[in-house]
């Protein structure tokens, strides 16, 4: 379900999806199943044991992702997931450098703030992790500048999604993958917003014919429950020395619930219906005459529209729409959207932004 109630009763239809969660839309039946089901057996038990839904959500998820990537280490949060992709690069590769992207958003803890790269995020919280540096997103030479024999890892989003959804040129991840390789860095992607279908693929990653050594998922995952992957290769896990773990990563209620939504997304191909319904709001978006809007830019249902102006006095409809930069009204909504309400999110932000 794609809409969401206030206290007086008043229907909104969400375009943010709670900051790209809900893909699943709310109350998923199917995964209200699976969380009371689960809660039932067992809720929680500690790492150190295994349990028979932390096994079924670890081979379906790594059933669907790039190849190579043979290990997934659990965790609670998209930051988590950053935190331990940082740590698994550095004590892998024995090396201190990571490589980051201007515009680029990981997290808030200190290792992933530290990747993040807007200065008011970071500067109230400085002496941040040491090792850190930022290069222009698109642009491979920079890059390939900033990459060394000490860069432990590069860490990309294929769409910058808080940063103002900046979608990666076709040749950039090709080109960061071929620095990798030749200077022995990691290249770990962010897929926490953009994995599970919302770019119009199940991983982003597979439109640009790249595998990462790293991959990092969290926010849709298990269809609203707090959980955060971090799956890697079987040589970066052989590298790997010294312990890392989490009480609550991988406890079997986040885990049923990450079987269960992935089976929904899989079984719906909900990143078809995402491809299908984000071009066509693309193509009307674009097409649009308002003396606000700036640029559309987008793949499958992570679209953001670039404003002349602040985004707050535009994001009044009955649309819940969500900010991203300063100026990009960002619109992600739960990939279970109708197609008619879609088409009535959309008409009202055209309406709103008719006029300046
Ligand atoms: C690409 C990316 N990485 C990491 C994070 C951090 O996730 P969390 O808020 O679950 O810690 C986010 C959150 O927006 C994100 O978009």
């Amino acid at each position: 379900m794609a809409s969401l109630w206030d206290n007086e009763g008043r229907e909104y239809i969400d375009c943010g999806a709670s900051f790209g969660v809900a893909n699943l839309g709310h109350a998923n039946p199917e995964i209200a199943d699976a969380i009371g089901a689960q809660a039932r057996e067992l809720v929680h038990v500690g790492p150190t044991f295994g349990t028979a839904a932390k096994a079924r959500f670890i081979e379906k998820l790594l059933g669907v992702s790039p190849p190579n990537l043979r290990r997934a280490f659990l965790s609670n949060s998209g930051a988590e997931a950053v935190e331990a992709a940082i740590k698994f690069a550095r004590a892998s590769t024995k090396r201190k450098k990571i490589v980051a992207a201007m515009r680029g958003f990981h997290g808030r803890t200190m290792g992933a703030l530290s990747a993040t790269w807007r200065r008011d995020f970071r500067e109230p919280f400085e002496p941040l992790v040491p090792g850190f540096e930022h290069v222009p997103f698109n642009d491979a030479a920079a890059l390939e500048r900033a990459v060394d024999a000490d860069t432990a890892a590069v860490i990309l989003e294929c769409v910058q999604g808080e940063g103002g959804v900046y979608v990666a040129d076709p040749e950039y991840l090709p080109a960061a993958r071929q620095i990798c390789d030749r200077t022995g860095a990691l290249l770990v992607i962010d897929e926490v917003q953009t994995g599970m279908g919302r770019t119009g693929r199940l991983f982003a990653i597979e439109r640009w014919g790249v595998q990462p050594d790293i991959l990092t998922l969290a926010k849709a995952l298990a269809g609203g429950v707090p959980i955060g992957a971090t799956l890697t290769t079987e040589a970066v896990e052989s590298g790997f020395q010294g312990s890392h773990n989490s009480t609550f990563g991988g406890n079997p209620l986040a885990c049923a619930a990450g079987s269960a939504a992935l089976d929904f997304v899989v079984r719906e191909r909900l990143w078809e219906h995402a491809e299908a319904l984000g071009q066509e709001a693309l193509d009307r978006l674009r097409g649009m005459a308002s003396p606000v809007v700036r640029e559309v830019r987008g793949l499958g249902l992570m679209l953001g529209i670039g404003l002349k102006d602040k985004t707050t006095k535009y994001l009044q409809a009955r649309v819940i729409a969500i900010g991203g930069g300063s100026n990009v009204i960002r619109l992600l909504p739960p990939l279970v959207i109708r197609r008619d309400q879609w088409r009535a999110a959309l008409d009202a932000m055209e309406r709103v932004l008719a006029h300046g």
